[in-house]
């Protein structure tokens, strides 16, 4: 059996997902093929990533291979910028089930506290958005509701209007973004965090417009160093450091091998000593891979990427 955590709703998460952001049509489902008969049991996915019919496709078919029954994967999706109006909700998230071929949906993610309507507020305010998700678990659509890219405050707000409690934050981490206040915030409250673009998300800088040579912990030399007193790869290394710390982690790959190496950190009872833990908790590199400078208006709600994050 893998790690897992358990949520405040009451269900496990599995440690280890598969990450599909970036993953082409056409790779995808393959991607998805192969980590589920590799023993991959979490599928991170989300509406904006364009590819969850194509998820849906692969996941069906290897459920009805028997390898896997539906209940025992765990399976995510996101709600969009653009859907948050209360009105929208339930269609979004029932968009993504049809193309996943659910019948539930293990959690669901505000993906962004973000809705692209300028001015000085949020509008619809978050909270409403909230009230509308609390309502795809009342129908039993939805077992675990989260958010994504929220700031201890963004997600403290959220918390204090609330009937059912955030059980997920989903943000980036990684040896060169730690995100240590925030996972520790959340950690004290009972929300789990997930990690997204563990291994430093080398592909996404075309796709968002960071510069391509911004440094990357898959090529940093300690974790490389790590990694050879292991015998392991550095993306084993930046995996086990997410599990260590409690994190779930979504490592994205659509190449077999790595889709496989990247699931064998679990395999073998190998793992970090304090010392190596040490060494990667005091990498002096610290910056988003991801910085949400996509989101930053002049007329509002967020004027900085301070004021998204609320730095
Ligand atoms: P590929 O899909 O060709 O394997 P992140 O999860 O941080 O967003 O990073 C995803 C990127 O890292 C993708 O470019 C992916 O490429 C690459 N990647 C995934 N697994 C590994 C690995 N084990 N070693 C090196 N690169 C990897």
């Amino acid at each position: 059996p893998q790690p897992t955590a358990k949520l405040l709703s009451g269900y496990t998460i599995p440690l280890v997902g598969l990450g599909t952001w970036k993953s082409a049509k056409g790779e995808v489902g393959a991607a998805v093929a192969t980590a589920l008969r590799a023993g991959y049991r979490h599928i991170d996915c989300a509406r904006i990533y364009q590819n969850e019919h194509e998820v849906g496709e692969a996941l069906a078919a290897v459920l009805a291979e028997g390898v896997v029954k539906r209940e025992e994967v765990f399976i995510t999706s996101k709600l969009w910028n653009t859907d948050h109006d209360p009105a929208r909700v339930e269609a979004a998230c029932r968009k993504s089930m049809e193309d996943l071929r659910v019948s539930y949906l293990d959690l669901y993610l505000m993906h962004w506290p973000v809705t692209g309507t300028p001015g000085p507020e949020v509008q619809p305010p978050l909270a409403d958005t909230w009230a509308a998700m609390e309502q795809l678990v009342d129908k039993g659509l939805v077992r675990t509701i989260g958010v994504s890219n929220f700031s201890a405050k963004k997600l403290e707000a959220l918390m204090a209007r609330a009937r059912i409690q955030p059980a997920v934050n989903q943000v980036e981490a990684h040896p060169y973004w730690r995100n240590e206040e925030l996972r520790s915030w959340c950690a004290a409250r009972g929300v789990h965090l997930t990690a997204y673009s563990p291994l430093g998300s080398p592909d996404s800088a075309a796709v968002i417009g960071r510069a391509a040579d911004v440094p990357s912990p898959l090529k940093d030399e300690t974790v490389a160093a790590v990694a050879a007193e292991l015998g392991k790869s550095p993306a084993q290394v930046l995996i086990r450091w997410a599990v260590q710390r409690g994190t779930s982690v979504l490592p994205k790959s659509v190449n077999p091998q790595r889709i496989a190496a990247n699931l064998e950190v679990l395999v073998g009872g190998w793992q970090l000593a304090p010392e190596q833990v040490a060494r990667l908790d005091a990498l002096p590199v610290q910056r988003r891979m991801v910085d949400g400078s996509f989101w930053v208006d002049a007329r509002g709600p967020y004027r900085s990427t301070a004021e998204l994050w609320d730095e």
